[in-house]
């Protein structure tokens, strides 16, 4: 009786288990598209509010409508140039579903910084995706995705310019590991407020954006953040890197004449 008690309590629990992980196995799979497209939603809501364009309470719909004004884009880092099909075709590279994030771990989608790698970055993926936002004369908005190591991980933003390519509209993350009060003053909207306006490159064609040490003292400057100079510094590299010549300058540059 004994014995038999024990057969059908092992049965049961093994019943349940199998019960409990087909649920979770089929809840996961099930939930899958709904994370996919919560994530996606998150990204555009970041894009969104980088661009200025963003207002608190607004909808779903209102996010989708928005976005979609916008084109997306893949630049090839090592031309400077919009991406073509043959490139992308080459590099097996749908470019629905292309992750940069994702291609900057993988050794035939990136290329290592070692040795020289002053954001931080490891590695740096050869295509970005990056966002257009279109006007009646012409580029109203480009979103621009930059990333860099801050003192606990790395930071992920968008750099929005204005249509003349040269005037910084924004910048936001939307992830990083920085302290809260200290290095998370990223996300503070007083913080944020600085950079709209300010040109990204000076005559010389140099990058003109920098994040002081401390508070600003020059034109074009944004103030540091007090108490995490760590931070600041990785934001400032990042900037610099990303708006440099291994960065989108030479996309700029074609953009600008009209030869992306
Ligand atoms: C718990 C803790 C969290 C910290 N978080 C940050 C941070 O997010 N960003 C940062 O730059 N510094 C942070 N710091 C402070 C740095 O360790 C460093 O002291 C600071 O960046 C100032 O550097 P400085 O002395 O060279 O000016 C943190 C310190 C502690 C103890």
């Amino acid at each position: 009786m004994g014995k038999q008690t024990a057969k059908q309590t092992l049965t049961v629990a093994l019943l349940l288990c199998l019960g409990c992980s087909v649920l979770v196995s089929t809840a996961a799979i099930g939930l899958k598209p709904q994370q996919e497209a919560n994530r996606l939603l998150d990204r555009n809501k970041n894009i969104l509010a980088a661009a200025g364009l963003l207002q608190p309470g607004q909808s779903r719909a209102d996010i989708d409508r928005m976005f979609a004004e916008f084109e997306v884009r893949l630049v090839n880092l090592d031309t400077g140039r919009y991406a073509s099909d043959d490139e992308m075709k080459a590099a097996g590279i749908d470019p629905r579903t292309y992750d940069a994030r994702k291609a900057a771990r993988d050794p035939a989608l990136s290329v290592s910084m070692k040795g020289d790698d002053p954001a931080g970055i490891q590695r740096k993926a050869r295509f970005a995706t990056v966002y257009v936002l279109p006007g009646d004369q012409g580029l109203r908005q480009l979103v621009l995705p930059v990333y860099g190591a801050g003192l606990w991980g790395m930071l992920y933003g968008f750099l929005v310019l204005e249509g003349d390519l040269n005037t910084v509209k924004g910048l936001s993350f939307y992830e990083h590991k920085e302290t809260p009060g200290l290095g998370a003053k990223v996300d503070e909207p007083d913080w944020k407020a600085q950079w709209p306006g300010k040109p990204a490159y000076n005559d010389q064609g140099e990058v003109a954006v920098r994040v002081a040490k401390g508070a600003a003292t020059r034109e074009g400057e944004i103030d540091g953040l007090s108490g995490a100079t760590l931070t600041t510094r990785g934001v400032d590299s990042l900037i610099q890197f990303w708006l440099g010549e291994r960065g989108f300058a030479p996309f700029l540059q074609h953009l600008k004449t009209g030869k992306a």
